[in-house]
Protein backbone atom coordinates (compact mmCIF):
# COMPACT_ATOMS: atom_id res chain seq x y z
CA UNK A 1 0.00 0.00 0.00
CA UNK A 2 1.58 3.51 -0.71
CA UNK A 3 -0.01 6.20 1.09
CA UNK A 4 0.38 9.68 2.08
CA UNK A 5 0.06 10.88 5.67
CA UNK A 6 0.00 14.29 7.27
CA UNK A 7 2.03 14.30 10.57
CA UNK A 8 0.48 17.21 13.31
CA UNK A 9 2.81 16.99 16.05
CA UNK A 10 1.07 19.42 17.72
CA UNK A 11 1.92 21.08 21.06
CA UNK A 12 3.57 20.08 24.67
CA UNK A 13 3.82 16.24 24.73
CA UNK A 14 2.68 16.12 21.04
CA UNK A 15 6.15 15.76 19.38
CA UNK A 16 7.75 13.45 21.50
CA UNK A 17 4.84 11.05 21.52
CA UNK A 18 4.30 11.28 18.35
CA UNK A 19 7.92 10.17 17.27
CA UNK A 20 7.02 7.32 19.14
CA UNK A 21 3.95 6.30 17.06
CA UNK A 22 5.91 6.98 13.87
CA UNK A 23 8.39 4.56 14.50
CA UNK A 24 5.63 1.72 15.43
CA UNK A 25 4.63 2.76 11.92
CA UNK A 26 8.02 2.74 10.45
CA UNK A 27 8.35 -0.97 12.32
CA UNK A 28 5.26 -1.98 10.19
CA UNK A 29 5.78 -0.16 7.35
CA UNK A 30 8.97 -2.25 6.73
CA UNK A 31 7.53 -5.75 7.66
CA UNK A 32 4.72 -5.47 5.43
CA UNK A 33 6.35 -4.04 2.58
CA UNK A 34 4.19 -0.80 2.58
CA UNK A 35 5.28 3.10 1.79
CA UNK A 36 4.00 5.55 3.54
CA UNK A 37 5.28 9.39 2.45
CA UNK A 38 4.98 11.41 5.79
CA UNK A 39 4.64 15.06 5.67
CA UNK A 40 5.08 17.74 8.72
CA UNK A 41 2.77 20.52 9.08
CA UNK A 42 2.56 22.89 12.02
CA UNK A 43 -0.51 22.94 13.61
CA UNK A 44 -1.77 24.09 17.37
CA UNK A 45 -0.87 26.91 19.56
CA UNK A 46 2.77 26.83 18.64
CA UNK A 47 1.34 27.27 14.96
CA UNK A 48 -0.13 30.29 16.27
CA UNK A 49 3.21 31.73 17.55
CA UNK A 50 5.23 30.98 14.28
CA UNK A 51 2.76 31.27 11.93
CA UNK A 52 -0.25 33.61 13.21
CA UNK A 53 -2.78 31.00 12.93
CA UNK A 54 -3.22 27.84 14.67
CA UNK A 55 -3.97 26.07 11.61
CA UNK A 56 -2.40 27.68 8.68
CA UNK A 57 -3.23 28.00 5.18
CA UNK A 58 -0.20 25.19 4.02
CA UNK A 59 -1.08 22.84 6.79
CA UNK A 60 -4.77 22.83 5.83
CA UNK A 61 -3.42 21.89 1.80
CA UNK A 62 -0.72 19.12 3.57
CA UNK A 63 -4.39 17.62 4.93
CA UNK A 64 -5.97 17.99 2.05
CA UNK A 65 -3.80 16.18 0.08
CA UNK A 66 -3.45 13.59 2.63
CA UNK A 67 -4.87 10.32 2.72
CA UNK A 68 -5.28 10.43 6.34
CA UNK A 69 -3.98 12.84 9.06
CA UNK A 70 -1.91 12.07 13.16
CA UNK A 71 -2.76 14.55 14.79
CA UNK A 72 -0.60 14.94 18.38
CA UNK A 73 -2.49 17.08 21.28
CA UNK A 74 -2.80 20.53 21.32
CA UNK A 75 -2.31 23.29 23.92
CA UNK A 76 0.64 25.18 26.35
CA UNK A 77 0.34 26.31 29.38
CA UNK A 78 -2.01 28.29 30.91
CA UNK A 79 -0.10 32.03 30.78
CA UNK A 80 1.16 31.11 26.95
CA UNK A 81 -2.53 29.94 26.27
CA UNK A 82 -3.73 33.54 27.74
CA UNK A 83 -1.87 35.26 25.08
CA UNK A 84 -3.49 33.93 22.03
CA UNK A 85 -7.26 35.90 21.14
CA UNK A 86 -9.84 33.52 21.83
CA UNK A 87 -10.56 32.98 18.17
CA UNK A 88 -7.22 31.57 17.66
CA UNK A 89 -6.80 28.85 20.59
CA UNK A 90 -6.20 25.04 19.56
CA UNK A 91 -9.60 24.45 20.53
CA UNK A 92 -11.69 26.79 18.40
CA UNK A 93 -8.98 27.95 15.89
CA UNK A 94 -7.64 24.46 15.20
CA UNK A 95 -9.40 21.16 16.23
CA UNK A 96 -12.88 22.37 15.39
CA UNK A 97 -12.07 23.54 12.50
CA UNK A 98 -10.02 20.25 11.56
CA UNK A 99 -13.30 18.20 12.57
CA UNK A 100 -15.64 20.38 10.48
CA UNK A 101 -13.16 20.26 7.39
CA UNK A 102 -13.31 17.07 7.31
CA UNK A 103 -16.85 15.94 8.32
CA UNK A 104 -14.81 13.85 10.92
CA UNK A 105 -18.49 12.37 12.06
CA UNK A 106 -17.86 9.20 13.85
CA UNK A 107 -15.27 9.25 16.85
CA UNK A 108 -13.81 6.01 17.93
CA UNK A 109 -12.98 5.79 21.15
CA UNK A 110 -12.22 2.16 22.26
CA UNK A 111 -11.90 1.59 26.66
CA UNK A 112 -9.80 -1.25 27.06
CA UNK A 113 -8.64 -2.72 30.54
CA UNK A 114 -8.03 -6.73 29.86
CA UNK A 115 -8.14 -8.40 33.14
CA UNK A 116 -4.61 -8.76 33.66
CA UNK A 117 -4.21 -5.22 34.05
CA UNK A 118 -6.97 -4.82 36.32
CA UNK A 119 -4.49 -3.29 39.11
CA UNK A 120 -4.20 0.39 36.34
CA UNK A 121 -7.43 0.89 37.80
CA UNK A 122 -8.55 3.12 40.85
CA UNK A 123 -11.35 0.79 40.71
CA UNK A 124 -11.28 -2.76 42.73
CA UNK A 125 -10.00 -5.67 40.55
CA UNK A 126 -13.60 -7.46 41.18
CA UNK A 127 -15.35 -4.54 39.51
CA UNK A 128 -13.00 -4.99 36.21
CA UNK A 129 -14.33 -8.79 36.72
CA UNK A 130 -12.93 -10.40 32.94
CA UNK A 131 -12.05 -6.81 31.89
CA UNK A 132 -13.82 -3.93 30.08
CA UNK A 133 -13.93 -3.90 26.69
CA UNK A 134 -16.20 -0.57 25.64
CA UNK A 135 -16.15 1.10 22.32
CA UNK A 136 -17.34 4.60 23.00
CA UNK A 137 -18.69 5.83 19.79
CA UNK A 138 -19.12 9.95 19.82
CA UNK A 139 -20.57 11.91 17.29
CA UNK A 140 -18.23 14.69 16.28
CA UNK A 141 -19.38 17.19 13.99
CA UNK A 142 -22.83 18.55 15.81
CA UNK A 143 -24.60 19.84 18.70
CA UNK A 144 -23.53 22.07 21.04
CA UNK A 145 -20.20 22.22 20.19
CA UNK A 146 -21.28 23.48 16.64
CA UNK A 147 -24.07 25.40 17.14
CA UNK A 148 -24.65 29.55 17.09
CA UNK A 149 -22.51 31.53 20.12
CA UNK A 150 -22.81 34.55 21.63
CA UNK A 151 -20.95 35.63 24.09
CA UNK A 152 -20.20 39.20 26.03
CA UNK A 153 -22.37 42.17 27.12
CA UNK A 154 -25.57 42.45 25.58
CA UNK A 155 -27.75 45.50 25.82
CA UNK A 156 -28.67 45.64 29.22
CA UNK A 157 -27.74 42.54 30.70
CA UNK A 158 -24.70 40.44 30.81
CA UNK A 159 -25.80 36.82 28.62
CA UNK A 160 -24.21 33.97 26.78
CA UNK A 161 -25.52 31.02 24.66
CA UNK A 162 -24.74 27.93 22.83
CA UNK A 163 -27.31 26.31 20.95
CA UNK A 164 -27.57 23.07 20.59
CA UNK A 165 -28.97 21.47 16.99
CA UNK A 166 -28.77 17.76 15.51
CA UNK A 167 -30.30 17.19 12.33
CA UNK A 168 -32.09 13.66 11.34
CA UNK A 169 -29.31 12.87 8.74
CA UNK A 170 -26.41 14.44 11.52
CA UNK A 171 -28.03 11.48 14.18
CA UNK A 172 -28.79 8.54 11.51
CA UNK A 173 -25.41 8.65 10.08
CA UNK A 174 -23.38 8.34 13.37
CA UNK A 175 -26.10 5.92 15.07
CA UNK A 176 -25.39 3.55 11.48
CA UNK A 177 -21.91 3.28 12.09
CA UNK A 178 -22.47 2.25 16.07
CA UNK A 179 -25.07 -0.35 15.20
CA UNK A 180 -23.19 -1.69 12.56
CA UNK A 181 -19.64 -2.18 14.73
CA UNK A 182 -22.25 -4.02 17.27
CA UNK A 183 -23.38 -6.34 14.89
CA UNK A 184 -19.92 -6.94 13.65
CA UNK A 185 -18.72 -7.76 16.64
CA UNK A 186 -22.05 -9.64 18.43
CA UNK A 187 -22.21 -7.38 21.40
CA UNK A 188 -24.60 -5.19 22.82
CA UNK A 189 -25.48 -1.47 22.03
CA UNK A 190 -26.10 1.18 24.52
CA UNK A 191 -27.92 4.47 23.66
CA UNK A 192 -26.72 7.62 25.96
CA UNK A 193 -29.04 10.50 26.06
CA UNK A 194 -30.40 13.13 28.38
CA UNK A 195 -34.03 13.14 27.10
CA UNK A 196 -36.14 13.48 30.21
CA UNK A 197 -34.50 17.30 29.73
CA UNK A 198 -33.16 18.44 26.26
CA UNK A 199 -35.18 18.31 23.16
CA UNK A 200 -32.19 17.27 20.91
CA UNK A 201 -32.14 14.22 22.86
CA UNK A 202 -35.83 12.99 22.29
CA UNK A 203 -34.72 13.73 18.82
CA UNK A 204 -31.86 11.39 19.21
CA UNK A 205 -33.31 8.84 20.65
CA UNK A 206 -36.39 8.67 18.25
CA UNK A 207 -33.95 8.87 15.15
CA UNK A 208 -31.57 5.96 16.87
CA UNK A 209 -34.84 4.06 17.61
CA UNK A 210 -35.61 3.98 14.38
CA UNK A 211 -31.88 2.46 13.20
CA UNK A 212 -32.69 -0.11 16.06
CA UNK A 213 -35.03 -1.36 13.83
CA UNK A 214 -32.92 -2.41 11.45
CA UNK A 215 -30.57 -4.25 13.59
CA UNK A 216 -32.89 -6.80 15.53
CA UNK A 217 -29.88 -8.56 16.40
CA UNK A 218 -28.14 -6.30 18.29
CA UNK A 219 -29.14 -6.18 21.67
CA UNK A 220 -29.76 -2.47 21.95
CA UNK A 221 -30.86 -0.08 25.02
CA UNK A 222 -30.93 3.31 26.27
CA UNK A 223 -29.53 5.07 29.36
CA UNK A 224 -29.79 8.17 30.80
CA UNK A 225 -26.23 9.99 30.71
CA UNK A 226 -25.96 11.11 34.30
CA UNK A 227 -26.71 7.09 35.32
CA UNK A 228 -23.92 6.04 32.39
CA UNK A 229 -21.73 8.23 34.43
CA UNK A 230 -22.47 6.49 38.00
CA UNK A 231 -22.92 2.96 36.01
CA UNK A 232 -19.54 3.50 34.84
CA UNK A 233 -17.62 3.60 38.30
CA UNK A 234 -20.31 1.25 39.98
CA UNK A 235 -20.39 -1.66 37.42
CA UNK A 236 -17.82 -0.94 34.23
CA UNK A 237 -18.25 -3.97 32.52
CA UNK A 238 -22.30 -4.18 32.52
CA UNK A 239 -21.20 -1.26 29.62
CA UNK A 240 -18.98 -3.27 27.46
CA UNK A 241 -20.17 -3.42 24.18
CA UNK A 242 -20.93 -0.42 21.58
CA UNK A 243 -21.59 2.62 23.17
CA UNK A 244 -23.36 5.59 21.24
CA UNK A 245 -22.90 9.63 22.43
CA UNK A 246 -23.80 12.58 21.55
CA UNK A 247 -20.92 15.46 20.99
CA UNK A 248 -20.65 16.59 24.81
CA UNK A 249 -21.97 13.85 26.27
CA UNK A 250 -19.02 11.99 24.64
CA UNK A 251 -16.48 14.10 25.71
CA UNK A 252 -17.07 14.15 29.20
CA UNK A 253 -17.74 10.12 29.60
CA UNK A 254 -14.98 9.33 27.35
CA UNK A 255 -12.66 11.20 29.92
CA UNK A 256 -14.52 8.88 32.86
CA UNK A 257 -13.83 6.35 30.69
CA UNK A 258 -10.23 7.09 31.05
CA UNK A 259 -10.09 7.68 34.34
CA UNK A 260 -11.50 3.88 35.38
CA UNK A 261 -9.04 1.94 33.18
CA UNK A 262 -6.43 4.38 34.85
CA UNK A 263 -4.80 6.78 32.51
CA UNK A 264 -5.83 9.43 29.72
CA UNK A 265 -2.79 7.78 28.45
CA UNK A 266 -4.82 4.35 27.43
CA UNK A 267 -7.37 6.40 25.19
CA UNK A 268 -6.43 6.20 21.61
CA UNK A 269 -9.27 7.60 19.06
CA UNK A 270 -10.10 8.10 15.48
CA UNK A 271 -12.15 10.32 14.03
CA UNK A 272 -13.60 9.35 10.83
CA UNK A 273 -14.96 11.44 8.10
CA UNK A 274 -16.99 10.31 4.72
CA UNK A 275 -13.51 10.84 2.58
CA UNK A 276 -11.09 12.05 5.19
CA UNK A 277 -9.93 11.01 8.39
CA UNK A 278 -7.52 11.88 11.13
CA UNK A 279 -6.25 10.30 14.40
CA UNK A 280 -5.27 12.03 18.05
CA UNK A 281 -4.93 10.92 21.37
CA UNK A 282 -8.46 11.57 23.87
CA UNK A 283 -6.35 13.43 25.78
CA UNK A 284 -4.51 17.09 26.24
CA UNK A 285 -1.12 17.85 25.46
CA UNK A 286 0.38 18.29 29.43
CA UNK A 287 2.33 20.94 29.33
CA UNK A 288 3.90 20.31 32.82
CA UNK A 289 5.64 17.23 31.68
CA UNK A 290 6.81 17.92 28.08
CA UNK A 291 10.50 17.59 26.79
CA UNK A 292 10.83 15.20 30.05
CA UNK A 293 10.48 11.94 28.02
CA UNK A 294 7.96 10.86 30.80
CA UNK A 295 4.68 10.81 28.96
CA UNK A 296 2.97 7.55 28.10
CA UNK A 297 2.93 7.16 24.48
CA UNK A 298 -0.05 4.58 24.54
CA UNK A 299 -2.48 6.51 23.19
CA UNK A 300 -0.88 8.03 20.58
CA UNK A 301 0.63 4.23 19.40
CA UNK A 302 -3.22 2.85 19.74
CA UNK A 303 -4.29 5.99 17.47
CA UNK A 304 -1.95 4.52 15.13
CA UNK A 305 -3.43 1.33 15.06
CA UNK A 306 -7.06 2.52 14.33
CA UNK A 307 -5.76 4.47 11.90
CA UNK A 308 -4.42 1.27 10.47
CA UNK A 309 -7.67 -0.04 11.10
CA UNK A 310 -10.31 2.47 10.53
CA UNK A 311 -8.68 4.71 7.81
CA UNK A 312 -6.88 2.11 5.83
CA UNK A 313 -8.07 -0.84 5.88
CA UNK A 314 -5.03 -3.03 7.17
CA UNK A 315 -6.69 -5.53 10.21
CA UNK A 316 -3.59 -7.26 10.14
CA UNK A 317 -1.34 -4.50 10.57
CA UNK A 318 -3.44 -3.07 13.40
CA UNK A 319 -3.92 -6.20 15.59
CA UNK A 320 0.14 -6.95 15.26
CA UNK A 321 0.07 -3.19 16.60
CA UNK A 322 -2.55 -3.55 19.38
CA UNK A 323 -0.95 -7.00 20.51
CA UNK A 324 2.74 -5.49 20.45
CA UNK A 325 1.03 -2.22 22.44
CA UNK A 326 -0.24 -5.08 25.17
CA UNK A 327 2.36 -7.07 25.37
CA UNK A 328 4.62 -4.29 26.53
CA UNK A 329 2.47 -4.70 29.75
CA UNK A 330 2.46 -8.53 29.71
CA UNK A 331 6.21 -8.11 29.76
CA UNK A 332 6.05 -6.46 33.54
CA UNK A 333 6.26 -3.23 32.03
CA UNK A 334 4.18 0.69 32.64
CA UNK A 335 4.52 4.15 32.47
CA UNK A 336 4.99 6.54 34.98
CA UNK A 337 1.07 7.95 35.73
CA UNK A 338 0.04 4.59 35.54
CA UNK A 339 2.69 3.32 38.23
CA UNK A 340 1.35 5.90 40.90
CA UNK A 341 -0.74 3.73 43.43
CA UNK A 342 0.05 0.92 41.58
CA UNK A 343 -0.17 -2.20 43.83
CA UNK A 344 2.22 -3.92 41.54
CA UNK A 345 5.70 -4.06 40.96
CA UNK A 346 6.30 -2.99 37.25
CA UNK A 347 9.34 -1.26 35.48
CA UNK A 348 8.55 1.81 34.45
CA UNK A 349 9.55 3.09 30.60
CA UNK A 350 9.98 6.29 29.40
CA UNK A 351 8.33 7.54 26.47
CA UNK A 352 10.91 6.25 24.30
CA UNK A 353 11.70 3.39 26.14
CA UNK A 354 8.32 2.13 25.60
CA UNK A 355 7.83 2.78 21.50
CA UNK A 356 11.29 0.82 21.24
CA UNK A 357 9.11 -1.88 23.26
CA UNK A 358 6.41 -2.20 20.93
CA UNK A 359 9.09 -2.11 18.07
CA UNK A 360 10.81 -4.89 19.40
CA UNK A 361 7.66 -6.82 19.76
CA UNK A 362 6.34 -6.00 16.25
CA UNK A 363 9.74 -7.08 15.23
CA UNK A 364 10.60 -10.09 17.02
CA UNK A 365 6.71 -11.66 15.58
CA UNK A 366 7.43 -13.31 12.07
C1 LIG B 1 -11.40 15.90 23.02
C2 LIG B 1 -11.00 17.26 23.52
C3 LIG B 1 -11.60 18.32 22.60
C4 LIG B 1 -13.12 18.19 22.65
C5 LIG B 1 -11.20 19.76 22.92
C6 LIG B 1 -9.71 19.92 23.01
C7 LIG B 1 -11.79 20.73 21.92
O1 LIG B 1 -11.37 17.44 24.84
O2 LIG B 1 -11.08 15.57 21.86
O3 LIG B 1 -12.05 15.16 23.76
O4 LIG B 1 -13.75 18.74 23.55
O5 LIG B 1 -13.67 17.49 21.80
MN1 LIG C 1 -12.25 15.69 25.75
Amino acid sequence: MDKTIAVLEGDGIGPEIVREALKVLKAIETKYGHRFTLNHAPFGAAAYFTEGSPFPEGTKAICDEADVIIKGPVGLAVEKMNEIPPEHRPEIGAILPLRRRYDTFANYRPVRLPKGLASFSPLKPELIGEGIDILMIRELVGGIYFGDKLEGPQTGMRYAKDDCTYTDDQVRRVAIVAFEEARKKACPLTNIHKANVLATSRFWNQVVDDVAKSYPEVPYRSLLVDNAAYQLVKYPRGLNGVVLLENMQGDILTDEAGGIIGSLGLMPSACVGPEKSYVEPAHGSAPDIAGKNIANPYSMIGSIALMLERCLGLPDEARDVWEALFHVFSQGYTTVELAEGESETRKVLTTSEFGDAVVGNISRKA
